[in-house]
Formats: C-alpha cells, structure tokens, sequence
C-alpha cells in the first residue's frame, strides 16, 4: 500500500505551526504499520534551500508547463528519512515572506492560486500523474490540500480513497466567488454541495463535503466542532458527514523531542536522572533574564492569539507575578498582545521574561528546563506543547479543552491517590480559572514529593505516533476494501 499525503508545512522544512510537527512525523509511524509516504509540498525558498544543499534536488520527475498560468515541475527529494514531491513553481511559491502572509503580515493575495495548484498537482498524482507511482489513498491535511479532493472526484482520480485531516477549523480557506472559474471545475460544483461556501468558495468546506474519510486531531474536538459554539459554520456540514468523522489524537516525534539526546538543552535527562533540569532551568534563567529564587518558572511557548487565550494571559501578567510565579515566555503573533506583553516584561524584571519571534531550540531548552507550561486555550484542536512538556517533566497547566482535556490527566484527589496525575486542567476558561490553576500549581509544586510523581507520570507516559498510526492504517484500509467492494457492485450491474 502507497499513501499520498499533501500538505503546505512539514517539519523540518517549514513550520508555523503543529501541522508542520504533524506532517513531518507521522510517515515514519505509518510506514511501520504498511502504509508508505510519499509528502507533496510546496517549494518555497526554505525548502527549496535545504534540498540543494543535501545534494537531491534532482531532475523534474515531470513538468506543468501552464500550471494556474506559471511554469512548474515536480521534483522528487528526500530529507532526513522523508519521501517527499516538491512543486518547484517560483511564479507561485519563491518569495520573501512566510508560507501565507506577506512581509507586512497580510495573506498573500493569490492564496486561492497557489493552494488551487498544489491541489491540482495533488489529484493528477492520484489519478497516477507520475509513472511507477499510483498512491492507494490520499491524505490532505487542512485547507491548503483540501481541494484536491474536489479534483479527485471530477477527474480521473474518482476512485482512489481520499482523507481530510482538519488541524484547526479556524483556518478555512474562504474565498471571492470570482476565482471560481479559475479553478477549472465543473460548473455544477459551485452548489452547496460542493464548493460553494456562503456565497463564495470553501476549501476546507469542500474537502467535507468530497472526503471519504475526515479525522481530527483528538476525540474531544471531533465532538466540539459538531457544536455551534465551535463548529464556526461547518458545524452542520460537520454533523450531516458525523458518521465519516474521526477523532485521533496526535502523537509526538519521539526521537526530536527525547530529553535524554536533545542537543538544544545544556543537560540531557531521562525521568530517572531528572536532576539534570537543575541546569537547564539555570540557563533558561541566564537567558530570559530571571530571577534564581526557586519559584515556580511557568513557560508559554505559543502564538500569540485568541485561540491560545493570550489575551487573557496577557490582561493577568501582574496578578501573576504578584503570585510569585516567574514567567519564560516565547513566542509571536497579534502586535496587540506582543505590546501588551513587552510593557509587562520591563515593569516585572526578574520574574517575566520575554522572547517575542520563533525559535526552535529555544522551545527545545524551555521544556526542559521551566517547571511547568501553560497553556490556555479557548480551542484547541490537539496542542503539541503540552505532549513536549509531559516528555520533558515540564508539567503542563491547560484549559480543559479538545486536546488539551484529551492528553493531560488533571492533578484532583483520586489521579494522585493514583499517582497517575500528569498536570493541571482547568475551566472554563478565564481570569479567574487560569489564577486558581496556578495556584492550584504553585501548591503542588511546594511539595517536591508530588511534584515529582506528577513529572515522572508525564515522563514515562506513551506520547509515540505508534497508536495513533495504527488508527490511521486500520481507516486507510477500510477505504480501500469499501472501494474494492464498490468497484465490484458496480462492475457486476454494469
Ligand atoms: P499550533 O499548531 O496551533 O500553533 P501546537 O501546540 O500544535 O499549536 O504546535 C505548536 C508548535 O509550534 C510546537 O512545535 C511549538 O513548540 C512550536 N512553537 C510555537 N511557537 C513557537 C515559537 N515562538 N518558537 C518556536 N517554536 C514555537
Ligand atoms: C493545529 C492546531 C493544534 C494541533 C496542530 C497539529 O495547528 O491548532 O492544536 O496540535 O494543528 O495537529
């Protein structure tokens, strides 16, 4: 069996976000359970940079002379153990600016043209565009890879199974009904059931509505995007197509997030040598500017939005420090919050350290050294921090939501009578819940004996791929037996 998988990040070639941890990850776990990858992306100069410089950037495997109007070719690379087909199209990829927002942080303006071609791309590579290679199902992973279900099912891909997996509803892929012609679908797909969306075009929504198959990335948010509170008007759509949906947790790259090998800390550590964060909390000290006093150092490393409830954090920066608690921060996103942020940090100097901008070895050094990290979303899809800080004995402090209630087992009486406690839930989610989490954190913390059975319940937890890529095979070959067994009725009426 051979799984196309198309996506616009992979780690560690372009990230913004989890996605790019996601996408990065799970082929290694899904080849061990028989499902081969091969990674579709986009070229953009950071990828493109890291191919020629391992030396792989080979011949086109095959050119689109008039893809959406620019010269494009696809060249297959690997890197670091990944199989990957790069789209090589500078007139829609070679830019300056991130993969979705321009320098001064607007969406590129051909947003709906650059993701339209790579799912173009995508379902030519399904209907077995590229000789010696005819995928068995194709995975597309959120807005960006959506539509190349829509041109599976009007093309000549029709048959080959193909999965969504939504990362994050918020991101939907909304456009002008203008670009439609543009698209080259048939004219009866702008209709509600097809790619028409609130009288323009829908990306994610059209991948509902054509996928066979729609996971998430945990139980609790497969229920929640079912709701009107955060369903944010896919709900119904998502609930007439329930019985397609899915809900499977993330996993963790365990060999780039491994406290006992991770290069970017100044000690290694397992859960039975976790002494060693004494140096690693020293240097994160040094290098956020904070106090040595043996306070409980809370890390956040996030984008800085509304879906992270950063404004929350940041309308409560002195009631915290006024707590006792030292905060490392790490992070970038909304230049209201970054502001916000940046004035608390010169008021609190010594215990609310700040690095706005990303920084992946940073976000490595923080897990292992801070004692706890906060995380607290309105929504969250799945979270990633959280599975990092549970590996690293960096106890997570989250919002009881989606992935978030789903990873981390609360610290309430019967968990650590148990001792099976990996944090602190909280909920629902504001000022006051988040200040009585940290207090609740702050006791714990106190008593080092339990603090310590918290840390070592989160350290020798099981956050690898290889459950949640079991799922994922078990419903790849599902679609693939219900198809067969289609493709037979139908050859027997005919
Ligand atoms: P989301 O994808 O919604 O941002 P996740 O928790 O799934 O949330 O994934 C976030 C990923 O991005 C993690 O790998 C996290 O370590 C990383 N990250 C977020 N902000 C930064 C930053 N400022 N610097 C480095 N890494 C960051
Ligand atoms: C999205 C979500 C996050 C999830 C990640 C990977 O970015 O916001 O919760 O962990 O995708 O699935």
């Amino acid at each position: 069996m051979k799984l196309l998988a198309v996506a616009s990040e992979i780690h560690p070639l372009i990230k913004t976000g989890g996605l790019a941890d996601v996408v990065g990850a799970l082929p290694a776990a899904l080849s061990r359970h028989g499902w081969p990858v091969i990674t579709l992306v986009p070229g953009y100069p950071a990828v493109m940079k890291r191919i020629d410089r391992t030396g792989a950037k080979g011949r086109a495997a095959k050119r689109y002379p008039a893809l959406f109007g620019v010269d494009a070719k696809l060249i297959r690379a690997s890197y670091e153990g990944r199989d990957l087909l790069i789209l090589d199209a500078p007139g829609l990829y070679d830019r300056e600016g991130g993969p979705y927002l321009d320098m001064a942080g607007h969406d590129w303006t051909d947003n709906w043209r650059r993701y339209a071609a790579l799912a173009a791309v995508g379902a030519d590579l399904a209907a077995g565009g590229l000789r010696h290679f005819q995928p068995d199902v194709v995975h597309v992973h959120d807005w960006q890879a959506a539509l190349t279900l829509a041109y599976m099912r009007h093309g000549r891909a029709r048959h080959v199974p193909g999965v969504l997996t939504i990362h994050n509803l918020a991101f939907q892929g909304r456009f002008e009904p203008g670009i439609f012609p543009a698209l080259g679908l048939p004219d009866e797909t702008y209709s509600v059931d097809g790619v028409e969306y609130y009288g323009g075009v829908g990306y994610l929504k059209a991948g509902i509505q054509y996928a066979d198959a729609i996971t998430t990335v945990s139980p609790s948010y497969a229920r929640e995007i079912t709701t009107g509170e955060w369903g944010m008007g896919l709900d119904g759509l998502l609930r007439a197509r329930g019985g397609a949906l899915h809900g499977i947790v993330n996993g963790i790259d365990t060999q780039e997030w491994n406290p006992s090998t991770d290069a970017d800390l100044a000690a290694r550590f397992t859960a039975k040598t976790i002494g060693g964060r004494a140096r690693n909390r020293a240097a994160v000290e040094k290098s956020f500017g904070l106090d040595s006093d043996g306070s409980l150092l809370v890390t956040i490393v996030s984008r800085l939005t509304w879906q992270k409830g950063m404004d929350i954090l940041a309308s409560q920066i002195d009631a915290i420090a006024g707590m006792g608690i030292r905060i490392a921060l790490l992070g970038a996103g909304d230049a209201g919050i970054e502001g916000q942020l940046l004035a608390a940090a010169s008021r609190h100097r010594g215990r609310i350290g700040l690095r706005l901008g990303y920084d992946e070895a940073a976000a490595h050094l923080l897990q292992g050294g801070a004692d706890a990290i906060l995380i607290p979303s309105r929504t969250e899809p799945c979270g990633l921090t959280q599975l990092y800080g549970l590996r690293y004995g960096c106890v997570p402090i989250v919002a009881r939501t989606g992935g978030l209630a789903d990873t981390v087992i609360d610290a309430n009486e019967a968990a650590l009578g148990q001792q099976v406690a990996t944090g602190v839930q909280f909920g629902p989610l504001s000022a006051d819940s988040l200040l009585a989490a940290l207090a609740r954190a702050q006791a714990l913390h106190a008593d080092a004996p339990t603090w310590a059975a918290i840390q070592r319940a989160g350290m020798t937890a099981d956050f690898s791929w290889d459950r949640s890529a079991a799922r994922y095979a078990a419903l790849f070959g599902q679609l693939v037996a219900a198809k067969r067994a289609a493709g037979v009725a139908e050859s027997l009426a005919a």
